[in-house]
């Protein structure tokens, strides 16, 4: 099993490139199987749910060819079957992506229930409630989530919690559908507005993404496209937590300013200075980091996907911080493992109160899930000694080299697999 040692102490200072936005790239991917014609995606991030969607989609026929390690060439025109119970997809949350591509395309679509990481019970009935609406008959049985549909027709449809992975869902569905869609109360994160970009770019008409109404006038057929995928926004706004965190001073590099302005706006306020570029953010840490309050929100709110790299930084910073978490029930398991580092934590039910402390102490820890794993690594960092952190598989997920783009940047960080391992790292850095 794979483990991250870390030496705390060393601040982050340097330049680190940011990779394709995963949560984009998931459902870009899923549309892209939406034509016959060939599909060229570029900018993707080598993390392990893409790879695992790019098997699944290979598994129902498609024609998946490696350009280079970010680019890839799919043909769907080759699919012989929209059932998809590869054992890997249940593990992914995005797998429902395929369920929008498929019914979209074939009017019928199983899929198997997705999985993904435990921050909650995260129920997909918005999802659901949008391809009813569609005219998609929906069943759940033995753990597959199955639809079946004469025809798509468009229709008028409120979500009723402002969901992701429905309003994408539903978008994916809906652009092939006759007549118009009109999605309200709709996710507006950067990712779904590039996938509305990506679907146009194949001639879907939808209009409106980024806003609380996408408007989707159904067309008969998508075509081939070129397209490359947004920064990851949560991959840069961890980096520039990394470098609050140790003192540091870091070039963030390859980024949309404007997606990042929740976490740039936190980062002010607790002390640290930014310098915004075109595609490109400083960040400039101090010595005393100020507490704050945060509370997260669907964008442009700050990310629930930033809400523990931002906990583990006012867990260092000087007074009392309060974190709200409203989006998911279950994110807050990280906490214990960052006690145990020396943090002073309460958990009272979705918020976290953080009296600060002097400093951190390394530990053996578990990552719980994707975002707390990079959390708790930025905590190894700033922490004195050694912290040795166990089930990385989660944080491989969605950060692509994420020990190699650290240690560029002058962190003590090293994968390892065996007790020797670490006892050469010890050595190594002592
Ligand atoms: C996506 C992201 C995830 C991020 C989340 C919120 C992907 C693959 N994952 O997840 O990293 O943390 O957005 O930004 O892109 N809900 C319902 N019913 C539904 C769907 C959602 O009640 O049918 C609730 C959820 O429980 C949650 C809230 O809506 O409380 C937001 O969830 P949603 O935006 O759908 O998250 P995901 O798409 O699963």
């Amino acid at each position: 099993m794979e483990q991250y040692i870390i030496k705390g102490g060393n601040p982050l200072v340097g330049e680190v490139d940011i990779s394709g936005a995963k949560n984009a790239a998931l459902a870009i991917l899923a549309a892209a199987i939406m034509t016959d014609e060939t599909v060229v995606v570029d900018n993707l991030p080598d993390v392990r749910d893409i790879n695992v969607l790019l098997q699944a989609i290979e598994g129902i026929g498609a024609i998946v060819e490696r350009v280079n390690r970010h680019c890839v060439k799919i043909n769907a025109s080759t699919i012989s079957s929209t059932r998809v119970d590869y054992e890997y997809i249940r593990k992914i949350r995005a797998s429902y992506y395929l369920l929008g591509a498929l019914t979209g395309r074939f009017h019928e679509a199983q899929v198997a229930l997705p999985g993904g990481c435990d921050i909650g019970t995260r129920p997909i009935d918005q999802h659901i409630k949008g391809f009813k609406a569609l005219g998609v008959q929906v069943t759940i049985e033995h753990g597959m989530i199955m639809t079946n549909a004469e025809q798509l027709e468009g229709n008028h449809i409120y979500l009723d919690v402002v969901s992701v992975g429905a309003t994408i869902n539903v978008m994916l569905a809906a652009a092939l559908a006759d007549g118009a869609t009109i999605i309200e109360n709709a996710a507006k994160e950067p990712h779904v507005v590039d996938v509305a970009n990506m679907l146009n770019s194949m001639g879907a008409n939808i209009k409106g993404a980024g806003t609380d109404v996408i408007r989707i006038k159904g067309v008969k057929d998508l075509h081939k496209t070129e397209y490359s995928v947004i920064p990851d926004q949560i991959e840069a706004g961890t980096f520039m937590f990394a470098a609050a965190a140790t003192n540091g001073n870091v070039l963030v590099k390859n980024v949309i300013p404007k997606h990042l302005e929740a976490i740039t706006a936190k980062l002010l306020e607790i002390g640290c200075a930014i310098e915004e570029y075109d595609d490109a953010v400083r960040v400039i840490g101090t010595e005393q980091l100020k507490s704050t309050q945060v509370k997260t929100l669907p964008y442009p709110g700050y990310p629930t996907d930033m809400q523990p790299q931002i906990a583990v930084t006012l867990a260092i910073s000087q007074g009392t911080s309060i974190v709200t978490e409203s989006i998911f029930e279950n994110r807050f398991k990280y906490i214990a493992e960052l006690v145990r580092m020396g943090a002073n934590i309460k958990v009272e039910g979705n918020t976290a109160i953080i009296e600060g402390v002097s400093h951190l102490t390394g530990a053996e820890i578990n990552a719980p899930d994707l975002r707390a794993g990079a959390a708790l690594v930025i905590a190894g960092l700033a922490a004195e000694g050694f912290t040795l952190i166990d089930d990385i598989v989660y944080i491989q997920r969605g950060y692509e080299n994420f020990e190699g783009k650290l240690a560029g940047l002058g962190a003590n960080i090293e994968k390892v697999t065996t007790e020797k391992d670490v006892q050469k790292f010890k050595l190594k850095v002592s």
